[in-house]
Formats: C-alpha cells, structure tokens, sequence
C-alpha cells in the first residue's frame, strides 16, 4: 500500500468514475477521495462535495485528508462549452488556478491534469499531429486548454510543482457516460446499437477524430503519474493516441457484431469543431519518454465495449 494520499476532482464525470476505482484498486479505497459538485453516497468518507471554483472548501477537503495527489477531471467539454464560452472559460481555467494554488500551498506533491486534441485546430498537419505543432483551437474548450497546460509548464518551471498532462483524444467507455463533448457520439453509438435503436449520428460518416479506449486512457494516466520525473521532457501536455476510425468505420464495426444496427447521419454544429481537430496523433514522444503503448485498437475495442454492455442491457431487460 502506498503512503500516498489521491485526490480526484470530477470523481463523477466519464474519467473521473473510472480513475477512482482503479486508483482505489491500486492504493485502497480510504486513500482516494472521490469529490464532485453532485452529491455522492450518504455515508461514504471518501467522498467530499466540492465546487472547483471554491478555492477555501478544495483548501479545506485537501487539508482534512492529508492530499498529496490531485487529479483535477472537472471541465466543460467541446460542445457545451460553444453554448457559453465565459462561464466555460472561468470553470476551465479558475478550476485549475485553485487546483495549482491549493497544491503549491498545502504541499500537494503531484497534480494530474487532462488537456486535449481540442488544443489543436488550424495550421497543423492533419494526420499523425506532432507533438510540439502550433496550437490555435477553435473552441473556448480548446483555448482554456491551451492555456491551462502554458500554467501547468508555469507552475513547474517557478514553484517545481510536479504537474502532469496528457491530451486525451475522444475517450471511448462502457463503465460511464461523457456530457457535452464533440467525441461523444462515438460511445453513444454504442448504446443505440444495444437498446436495438437507430442511431442519429451528429457528426458526417467521413469524419475522422483520434479516440482512445477507456481501459488504455486509464493505463496512461496512471503511467505518466508514476514515472520518475528526470523522463519526463514534456511539462505542457503529452500526446497520446489509441486509435482513428470515421463514423462509418465505427458504424461497420458495430453491424459486423449486430447486423440490424443502423446509423443516419444528421450532422450539427459540433462538425465544425470535429473538422478543426486532427484526424489522427503522433504520440511517439509518450512512447519514448515513458514507455506509452496502446493495448485496444477499434476491433479490440468493439468487441469488449460490446461483451460487456451486452451484460448491462441483459440486466436491464430481465
Ligand atoms: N472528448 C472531448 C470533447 O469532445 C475532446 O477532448 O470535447
């Protein structure tokens, strides 16, 4: 058991459910504190509610458990953040500036922070995205990501605070659900197929997006905390990659397994954004600093996302 004590801020989000129970797996339930702004179990001591803009609380929750890793998950996505770019941008960026100040203070050792593909948009190459490539997002999402790995480097470089990031591509999972991003299709594509629906897709069948599986986001994430700092040469954000597929693609995997699915394209606002992000990512610099290497590839994923929501819609209809 180790003597660390884990912070995850989001506990309830798409990531953040399934980060707390592998790091409560790995370290023990009692030495991860699950926090969200939504209520938890009644009764469950490692779970604290908490606002990120509410710097004097996070102080608080951060002290009562002697914290000495955070993992700030809380954020809002691509797609919501277009509906309100200023009250996006304060969450995004203050949520963090707590985090980073709160750590510096009260002598967190680690902060894990999660950027994005969104961070690229105009002017880098579309297919296998460098890492060091220019960054002008499109979104305020992308912007405040931007922004928020320039004061990760920061908060390193002036005060040696140990902040981590990696930029997720469309995060891809049957244990939870994600909210207002622009890759979500991607998983709920899924859930249609199970419940024997058609799925609306909203974005077009040729758009290719980079995607991860959960299993392999989780992995990362908990490869890039754990390796010894003197690896690490990238103190913005790490690329990583899983794999690329267009909602065809995605589609024809699915109907490979459930030959009556079907799909009709219908695309929104959130094409726009798509098309702003790279179609697929270099990840070589993650791969040679700290060993990064993706397990599940879109067949690999198909089949295991199916496998086991399969189990889930049996259960619901018994
Ligand atoms: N999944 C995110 C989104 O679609 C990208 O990081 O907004």
């Amino acid at each position: 058991m180790s003597q660390d004590k884990f912070l995850v801020i989001g506990a309830a989000g798409q990531i953040g459910t399934v980060l707390t129970e592998s790091l409560r797996k790995k370290h023990g339930y009692g030495n991860v504190i699950a926090t969200d702004i939504r209520d938890g179990k009644p009764g469950d001591a490692s779970f604290e509610k908490l606002d990120v803009m509410d710097i004097g609380r996070m102080a608080e929750v951060v002290k009562k458990h002697g914290i000495t890793q955070i993992f700030h998950l809380a954020a809002i996505l691509s797609a919501k953040g277009e509906a309100a770019p200023i009250p996006t941008w304060d969450i995004n960026t203050k949520g963090l500036f707590n985090v980073l100040e709160v750590s510096r203070e009260h002598g967190v050792a680690k902060v894990f922070f999660p950027s994005s593909i969104a961070v690229f948009g105009e002017g880098v190459p579309k297919d296998n995205t460098p890492q060091d490539a220019v960054l002008k997002p499109s979104t305020v999402y992308g912007i405040s990501k931007v922004a928020g790995e320039l004061w990760s480097q920061y908060y390193w470089n002036r005060y040696g605070l140990d902040v981590r990031s990696l930029r997720y591509p469309g995060v891809i999972g049957y244990q939870s659900e994600p909210g207002g991003g622009t890759t979500d299709y991607a998983v709920d594509i899924f859930h249609k197929a199970m419940a024997g629906q058609v799925y609306k897709c909203f974005l077009k069948e040729d758009t290719m997006l980079p995607m991860i599986y959960m299993d392999d986001a989780i992995r990362a994430t908990m490869m890039l905390m754990e390796a010894p700092p003197e690896k690490l040469t990238v103190r913005t954000s790490y690329n990583v990659a899983g794999m690329s597929f267009t909602p065809a693609e995605i589609a024809q995997a699915i109907k490979k397994r459930i030959p009556d699915f079907k799909v009709v394209y219908e695309p929104d606002f959130r094409q726009a954004i798509a098309e702003s992000w790279p179609h697929s990512i270099d990840d070589s610099q993650a791969r040679q600093d700290w060993g990064w290497k993706p397990a599940f590839d879109m067949e690999a994923m198909t089949d295991d996302m199916i496998a086991h929501l399969q189990v889930r819609y049996a259960i619901q209809n018994c």
